[in-house]
């Protein structure tokens, strides 16, 4: 079992680019699915999250090559659509693959899918938005049986919640559905954008993605193309959570700021001078960082869930009391209890959690038990005095590529034994 072991308080400094957005790649690897000929895929990071996706478009008879950052998908010999169990508990994120295999061969089964263990996460938005497509979908001992006996069509989907996942779901598969269908109450991340410039550069047509209402009129086929993935908002937020954790001064290339919004006022009220050139994000963090008043999970454009975890670390040595509201998953502090052995004082109530600065924090022996917990006891370790050894790295490797050398790029002694 591989652990990291991280000699805390080393001040981070240098230059770092962001590798391509984890949760941009899963949807466009699912979407490749649906076009004739080959698509590249470029600036694709290297995570077990993207290799489970792989694993499961060979499976089901896509010819997939991964180098060098590109990948390349080609689907025209598909020849299955049921997706086995041991792959789809992989990765919450293989429910993706339901809306494309439907509409690509007419019928898809699959179980539940797995992924960290944050939430309940039901995919009843997934299997109502699915169903008002046309798809007729039956539970057989947690087998989803979908068929479109009568095609798909275009439908208005109000989602109850602005659920990405189904969001994206509706958008591949509704792309080649006949008609028009309208989503309101659409999720708005940066990624559902990066879906539908994929998607449009295939031959679909899809506006108003980004905003609450996305229309997407059907159209009969879709081309493999070229895209680039765009880089991902929730490393950079890490890297900089790293940063601001140990005092430090970094440059972040290849990001695009203006998807780290509700970030970078955090930072900002952190104490942190935080100046925007171009892609170019650079950081210069004050020794002692002053607690935010309130970070408040929401939808984007609102503060993501998927930072929460490193920013609680960061400032678990800061001056002052901050008051987290978790709004989004219902078990999202599983790292909390990495931070109390760090010597951290917060208090968890519900979705509510209660954090009071300390002097200092010391290294400890933690486990990681989801992603981002993972990544954000990273954090605290390097703001840590003495050594922290960090396992259940498979957490980690399923969204933050190679990590220990990006951070030792800038400083940090982070090694992986
Ligand atoms: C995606 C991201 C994840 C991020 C999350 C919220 C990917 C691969 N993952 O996850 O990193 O934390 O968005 O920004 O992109 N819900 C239902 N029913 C459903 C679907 C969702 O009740 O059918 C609930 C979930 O339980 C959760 C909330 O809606 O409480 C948000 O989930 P959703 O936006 O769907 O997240 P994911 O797409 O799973």
């Amino acid at each position: 079992m591989s652990r990291l072991v991280i000699d805390g308080l080393k001040r981070l400094h240098g230059e770092t680019e962001v590798h391509g957005s984890k949760n941009s790649t899963l949807p466009i690897l699912a979407a490749a699915l649906l076009c004739e000929g080959k698509s590249l895929i470029h600036n694709c990071p290297d995570l077990s999250d993207v290799a489970g996706s792989i694993n499961i478009l060979r499976y089901l008879g896509c010819e997939v090559e991964f180098s060098d950052k590109t990948l390349l998908c080609c689907a025209d010999d598909l020849d299955k659509n049921h997706i086995p169990d041991s792959l789809m508990r992989e990765m919450r994120s293989s429910i993706i693959f339901l809306g494309a295999l439907l509409a690509k061969t007419g019928s898809a089964s699959m179980c539940f899918p797995g992924g960290c263990d944050i939430g309940l996460r039901p995919i009843d938005l997934h299997l109502k938005a699915l169903s008002e497509l046309g798809a007729e979908i039956s539970d057989d001992h947690g087998i989803f049986r979908c068929t479109s006996p009568n095609g798909l069509h275009g439908a208005n989907i109000s989602l109850s919640f602005p659920s990405v996942g189904a969001t994206e779901n509706v958008m591949i598969c509704a792309s080649v559905a006949q008609g028009t269908t309208v989503i309101t109450n659409a999720a708005r991340e940066p990624e559902i954008c990066d879906l539908a410039d994929f998607l449009n550069s295939c031959g679909a047509n899809i506006t108003g993605a980004g905003e609450g209402t996305i229309i997407i009129d059907g159209v009969n086929r879709l081309q493999g193309t070229r895209h680039s993935v765009i880089p991902d908002r929730i490393v950079a937020s890490t890297l900089l959570a790293g940063c601001a954790a140990t005092g430090g001064k970094i440059r972040l290339d290849h990001v695009i700021p203006s998807h780290l919004g509700a970030v970078l006022s955090i930072f900002s009220e952190c104490g942190c001078d935080v100046d925007i050139r171009g892609s170019s994000i650079i950081m210069d963090a004050p020794e002692r960082l002053t607690a935010p008043k309130i970070v408040r999970t929401m939808p984007y454009p609102g503060f993501p869930t998927d930072a929460q975890a490193p920013i609680m670390a960061m400032i678990a040595k800061s001056r002052g009391t901050t008051l987290f509201v978790e709004n989004i998953f219902e078990n999202r502090y599983l790292h909390v209890n990495g931070l109390l052995r760090m010597g951290a004082n917060i208090k968890v109530e519900g979705k509510v959690a209660v954090l009071q600065g300390v002097d200092c924090l010391h290294g400890a022996d933690v486990e990681a038990r989801d992603l981002r917990g993972a990544a954000a006891l990273i954090v605290a370790a390097l703001g840590a005095e003495g050594k922290t050894t960090l396992s259940g790295l498979k957490y980690l490797d399923r969204g933050y590529e190679d990590i220990e050398s990006t951070l030792r790029s800038l400083g940090g002694d982070v090694r992986r034994i």
